[in-house]
């Protein structure tokens, strides 16, 4: 908190426009959980991890800090990651999470929030969809709207929801990718995988375990993902990094050196599975859609549209124009927080029952 939202002359103000302003947009995902509030901004960008003491289950740490604990534990803490491929994995590990960063969220004013809205994968189950829900109520917010995140994801994107013609927003996560088609403020396809940029790094421990004999940790293995490997062909295949671990074998420390060229088929087999999932949902769009989407192309959003050549590859292996959008991480809870500013078509949900809002109204 800045030291001019302690003066008491700030007081009154800020308590009145918190009341407002306490309405949260959550994007919580397999690798990151990011919370918008309305009027401040996005507050929480972490990573989705609870670090537990094992005999008391204390929560020890949540995101960033648990993160710096991550394959380094003490003895007797386990960090875990509760969300996998977009979903939760484990509802009271996730609850813990969700109701520390919500805490964090709030303003000092506000112990609770009145509304949320939550961007949750295409095609998830009711039951996938409750556990978010019931986390969300443990989090103390009042009023929680789900909505399909491709959705969100345009919007943040810039696309209108007033647009008559559609448009193809492709977010590719840590654990899943969305190909959505809006067309009108509504969704015309969509579909969801849960394949995404993480299942890189698992390819590369993977491939050094099984080829180099070296078991590494998930740090180690996103460093070098951001390091050294690419979507598409690398300009210096030679290009290197050290990393560290322990001998599979002797079961020792030790170190290789990796270049760029050995990297690069390991990564480039998520990427090709990724964009042919991407591929096969573009062929199942009716003509006019199709047509659209010829003209103008298709918006990247998500940690993954980052990953180093992934548009250049989406673009060359489609043929079409592709552009990742403005901080792309960030691109559904600007969508969602743009549904709370548009009250006329959150109604509009919620009259519709539309098939975008999964959920309204809990607790
Ligand atoms: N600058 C970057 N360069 C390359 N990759 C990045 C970058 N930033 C994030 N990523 C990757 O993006 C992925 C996380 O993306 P994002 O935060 O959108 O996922 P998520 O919403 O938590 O996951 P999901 O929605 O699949 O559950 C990670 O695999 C991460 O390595
Ligand atoms: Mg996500």
């Amino acid at each position: 908190m800045s030291f001019r939202s302690k003066t008491p002359a700030f007081t009154g103000l800020s308590r009145l426009r918190n009341l407002i302003a306490d309405s949260m947009a959550i994007n919580m995902g397999s690798a990151a959980t990011i919370i918008y509030v309305r009027g401040r901004g996005v507050v929480v960008d972490e990573p989705s991890l609870i670090a537990l003491d094992n005999a008391s289950g204390e929560v020890i740490a949540v995101g960033t800090e648990a993160q710096k604990m991550y394959g380094r534990e003490a003895r007797g803490v386990t960090v875990f990651a509760p969300m996998v491929n977009g979903v939760v994995a484990d509802f009271e590990k996730t609850k813990q999470m969700l109701a520390i960063f919500a805490g964090s969220a709030r303003s000092s004013f506000s112990h609770f929030s009145r509304r949320a809205l939550m961007s949750v994968l295409t095609g998830i189950t009711p039951v996938e969809r409750r556990a978010f829900l019931g986390a969300a109520e443990h989090a103390r917010i009042g009023r929680v709207w789900m909505v399909e995140e491709g959705l969100a994801a345009a919007l943040g994107a810039g696309v209108r929801m007033d647009d008559p013609r559609a448009s193809v927003v492709i977010n590719v996560g840590g654990g899943t990718t969305s190909v959505t088609v809006i067309a009108n403020g509504d969704i015309v396809h969509a579909t969801g995988e849960r394949i995404g940029a993480s299942d890189i790094n698992a390819a590369i421990v993977n491939h050094v375990r099984r080829h180099r004999g070296l078991s590494i940790g998930a740090q180690t293995a996103e460093r070098l993902k951001l390091e050294l490997a690419s979507a598409t062909v690398p300009d210096d295949l030679s290009q290197s990094a050290t990393i560290s671990g322990r001998d599979v074998v002797t079961g020792s420390p030790a170190a290789i050196e990796i270049t760029a060229g050995e990297i690069y088929p390991v990564a480039q087999e998520v990427v090709r599975k990724i964009v042919d999932g991407i591929a096969a949902t573009l062929t199942e769009l009716p003509p006019e859609v199709a047509g659209d989407v010829f003209e103008r192309g298709l918006i990247l959003t998500g940690g993954g549209s980052l990953f180093g050549g992934i548009d250049a590859y989406l673009r060359e292996r489609t043929k079409l124009f592709v552009f990742v959008a403005d901080e792309p991480r960030y691109a559904i809870v600007r969508g969602l927080a743009q549904l709370f500013d548009e009250p006329k078509w959150l109604r509009h949900f919620k009259e519709d029952n539309a098939p975008a809002l999964l959920a309204d109204e809990a607790g």
